[in-house]
């Protein structure tokens, strides 16, 4: 789950003494993402922070063992959230029956106002949601991926927005008095024929570490593949 701003990123090398990582566009945060970071030592943290091309704030998202995560906190990097990783194929994936009274469209910009209404009421509480700021940037995403909302009448009531052909689920959720009805796996069965269609394979995703994101996954036959921690340094 992530912000719009990661999706066609631009990303740049950057080396200084044994150290390297690169620096893109956080997708969970309104930050520069460092990633693959590697630094063995606090003067190695120092010089790459020192030689990066953008000012702070750095996200960083890590696996909970990696030996830089201590040393980075050591830095100033505070924790901010927990996600875990999941994928699945695509075959197999049994169609979803659909909501009832519920229908899914393809996003356009003109809905705008009532999709950044579902966005506040279905992603208030996550650290993710809070650590983005609004706006995220997925009311102006038209065209930019599969982006598909279901609607309840004219109210937006969930939303899905997938990288095709990869399959890399950035952007999912179902407001609170819409879930457990099937609305997220009619989305989540949408956005599998997109990429199917794409010419991918499987579905991928980063969600927060939460008891609903676990049981949606789960229920879906998604794969648990580990879990990472986000960690922020300020301006
Ligand atoms: C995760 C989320 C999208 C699920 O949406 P939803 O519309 O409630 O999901 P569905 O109703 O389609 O549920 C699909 C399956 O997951 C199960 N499930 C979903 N949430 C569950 C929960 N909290 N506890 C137990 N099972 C759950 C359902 O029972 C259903 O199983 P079944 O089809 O075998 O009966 C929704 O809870 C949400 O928006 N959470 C906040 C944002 C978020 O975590 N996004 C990341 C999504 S990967």
């Amino acid at each position: 789950m992530c912000g719009l701003t990661t999706w066609s990123p631009t990303f740049s090398s950057v080396t200084s003494g044994g150290a390297s990582c690169q620096v893109g566009p956080s997708p969970t945060a309104r930050a520069a993402r460092l990633d693959n970071i590697r630094v063995h030592d606090p003067a190695e943290v120092a010089g790459l922070l020192g030689a990066l091309p953008v000012a702070a704030p750095w996200d960083v998202s890590l696996d909970p063992a990696d030996p830089a995560l201590p040393l980075l906190r050591d830095a100033g990097f505070e924790p901010y959230a927990s996600t875990f990783t999941v994928s699945r194929a695509i075959d197999g994936m049994p169609a979803a029956p659909g909501a009832d009274g519920v229908r899914l469209l393809t996003y356009s910009n003109d809905m705008a106002e009532r999709y950044e209404d579902a966005e506040w009421d279905a992603l208030d509480g996550l650290a993710t949601f809070k650590a983005m700021g609004r706006p995220t940037g997925y009311a102006q995403g038209a065209g930019q991926g599969d982006f598909t909302v279901a609607l309840r009448g004219d109210r937006i009531i969930g939303f899905c927005f997938t990288q095709v052909p990869e399959g890399i689920v950035w952007w999912m959720a179902v407001v609170p008095d819409e879930r457990q009805k099937g609305v997220g796996r009619m989305l989540l069965g949408s956005a599998a024929r997109a990429v199917r269609l794409a010419g991918g394979t499987h579905l991928l995703a980063d969600p927060e570490d939460t008891p609903d994101a676990r049981a949606f996954t789960a229920a879906l036959g998604f794969r648990h593949r580990g879990t990472r921690e986000l960690l922020i340094k300020k301006a």
